[in-house]
């Protein structure tokens, strides 16, 4: 028996976008429901009762909507929220800490990993957590990197700025000699090459985008949720639709979106 119905993906905004491409790439026949929370984002500054909340709601739009499984592709909600609001809802759940942990657990040799995310992430220690569950002999440096969501969102990965920034956040990581970092956001992927070029190349960089996808294989197949269908679709809502949002998404997604809905307006 194959299952039909839409994976759901979540995230405070279009972040999770690089997470859906990476699904969409693991998962070709698996049709997606995408909600990005684009009129309360950031999440990465706000209370743990606050991310719990827009969580919840989250979850519920895209249970209403079909979906057969949640992947919470947004770091802080899966730091914050995903270990409540997981069981209070019968869907099957799965974040992006535990596989960026995992991908970070087996690829360090140094035995030392750094870690950057938002302020709300590094706060809650989800990944120094997860890592050192996994092997309790690893050394976690993190780093919160606040300033990177909005140089990405404007579209500013290459100009002089970023390169101070990087500079600034990432000194104290490069004078651990970490051998592997976390890019523990969702928005970060889209700076790899400028974080690659400051770190020179010592480092492996773990999205954990890759493993959550696999991840995603081994749940829906576990649950035999997994779907044949050669005509999948993927479907966008949004909780407001900024202007630049098509240009902006396209960068995450690496393609063109189409079927855009703003929630309300379905
Ligand atoms: N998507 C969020 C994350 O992965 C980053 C943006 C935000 O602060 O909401 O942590």
């Amino acid at each position: 028996m194959k299952n039909l119905n839409p994976i759901g993906i979540f995230d405070s905004g279009l972040g999770g976008l690089t997470v859906a491409k990476q699904i969409q790439k693991r998962l070709p026949k698996e049709s997606i429901i995408y909600y990005g929370d684009t009129a309360r984002v950031p999440y990465g500054s706000k209370s743990k009762d606050t991310i719990i909340k827009f969580t919840r709601e989250a979850v519920s739009f895209l249970k209403s909507h079909n979906a057969k499984c949640i992947v919470v592709a947004c770091n802080t909600a899966s730091a914050l929220a995903l270990p409540i609001v997981k069981n209070e809802f019968d869907i099957p759940m799965i974040g992006v800490i535990n596989p960026g942990a995992k991908a970070a657990a087996k690829k360090t040799s140094s035995g030392k990993v750094g870690v950057i995310a938002t302020t709300a992430t590094i706060n809650s220690d989800a990944y120094t957590n997860a890592i050192r569950d996994i092997n309790n002999k690893i050394t976690v440096y993190s780093q919160p990197c606040p300033l990177f969501v909005p140089l990405v969102e404007e579209g500013w990965g290459d100009k002089p700025a970023s390169e101070l920034i990087i500079k600034e956040y990432l000194s104290p990581l490069k004078t651990a000699k970490v051998d592997t970092l976390v890019l523990g956001c969702t928005h970060y992927p889209l700076l790899a090459k400028q974080i690659e070029k400051f770190m020179t190349g010592n480092v492996s960089l773990v999205d954990s985008a890759t493993t959550c996808s696999n991840d995603l294989n081994a749940l829906l197949e576990e649950k035999k949720l997994l779907s044949d269908n050669t005509n999948a679709n993927s479907t966008f809502f949004v909780t407001d639709m900024a202007a630049r949002f098509s240009e902006l998404g396209a960068k995450f997604l690496g393609k063109p979106l189409n079927a855009i809905k703003v929630v309300g307006n379905e």
